[in-house]
C-alpha cells in the first residue's frame, strides 16, 4: 500500500508533538496560583509554541494544497471515508483557529506577543475588555474540541491497526 511522503510525516509528527506540548503547558500554567516568574515564563513558552504551530500549519496547508495524500484503502465504506475526511478538515480548522484565538486573546488583554522574546508580532487589535472573556472562552472551547477530535483520530487509527488490519497506521509511520 502507498505510504505518505517524508514531508507529510514530518508535518504530521512535528505538529502532533508541539500541540501536545502547548496543550499540556496551557493547562499547567493556568493552574499556577497568583503571578509567579515560572507562570510568566510558561505563558511565554506557551505563546511561542502556539505561534510556531501556526507558522508550521501555514506551511503545511500550502504544501498539502499541491500534494494529495494516498487513497483510502478499498475496505473502507463511503461513510467511513466521509467521516475520516470530515475529521481531518476539522483538525486543520483547529490548528489554525486555536493559535489565532490565543493570539487575539493576548492582544485583547493588552499583552503584545514577542516571539522567542526577540520578534514583536503585529498588534492587529487594541486592548478590548469586552472581547477578552469571549476570546478566552473561545480558546478553551476550541481546545476541548481539539481534545475530542484528537481522541477520535487516535481511536480510528487503532481500529485500522487492530480490527481492520489494513496497514493504514503504518502509512504515516516513518
Ligand atoms: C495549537 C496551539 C495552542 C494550543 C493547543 C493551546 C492550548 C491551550 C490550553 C489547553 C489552555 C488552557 C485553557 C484553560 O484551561 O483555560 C490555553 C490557555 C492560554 N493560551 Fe493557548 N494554546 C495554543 C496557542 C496559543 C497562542 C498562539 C497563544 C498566544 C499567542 C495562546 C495564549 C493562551 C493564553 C494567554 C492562555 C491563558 C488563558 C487564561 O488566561 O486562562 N495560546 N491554551
Amino acid at each position: 500500500m502507498k505510504k505518505y511522503t517524508k514531508t507529510a510525516m514530518f508535518f504530521h509528527w512535528l505538529t502532533a508533538l508541539l500541540i501536545i506540548a502547548a496543550f499540556w503547558l496551557g493547562l499547567t500554567m493556568v493552574d499556577i496560583p497568583g503571578i509567579t516568574p515560572t507562570k510568566l515564563r510558561y505563558f511565554s513558552w506557551h505563546k511561542w509554541l502556539g505561534i510556531t504551530i501556526l507558522g508550521l500549519s501555514c506551511l503545511r496547508l500550502l504544501w498539502r494544497l499541491g500534494n494529495r495524500p494516498p487513497e483510502y484503502p478499498a475496505n473502507m465504506t463511503s461513510w467511513q471515508k466521509k467521516a475520516a475526511s470530515g475529521l481531518h478538515i476539522l483538525l486543520y480548522v483547529l490548528i489554525f483557529s486555536i493559535p489565532i484565538s490565543g493570539y487575539l486573546y493576548s492582544l485583547a488583554s493588552g499583552i503584545p506577543v514577542i516571539y522567542l522574546g526577540i520578534f514583536p508580532l503585529p498588534v492587529i487589535m487594541d486592548p478590548n475588555p469586552e472581547l477578552k472573556p469571549l476570546l478566552k472562552q473561545l480558546h478553551y472551547v476550541l481546545n476541548m474540541t481539539l481534545l475530542a477530535s484528537f481522541c477520535l483520530h487516535v481511536l480510528a487509527a487503532l481500529k485500522h491497526q487492530f480490527f481492520d488490519r489494513d496497514g493504514v497506521l503504518k502509512r504515516i509511520l516513518p
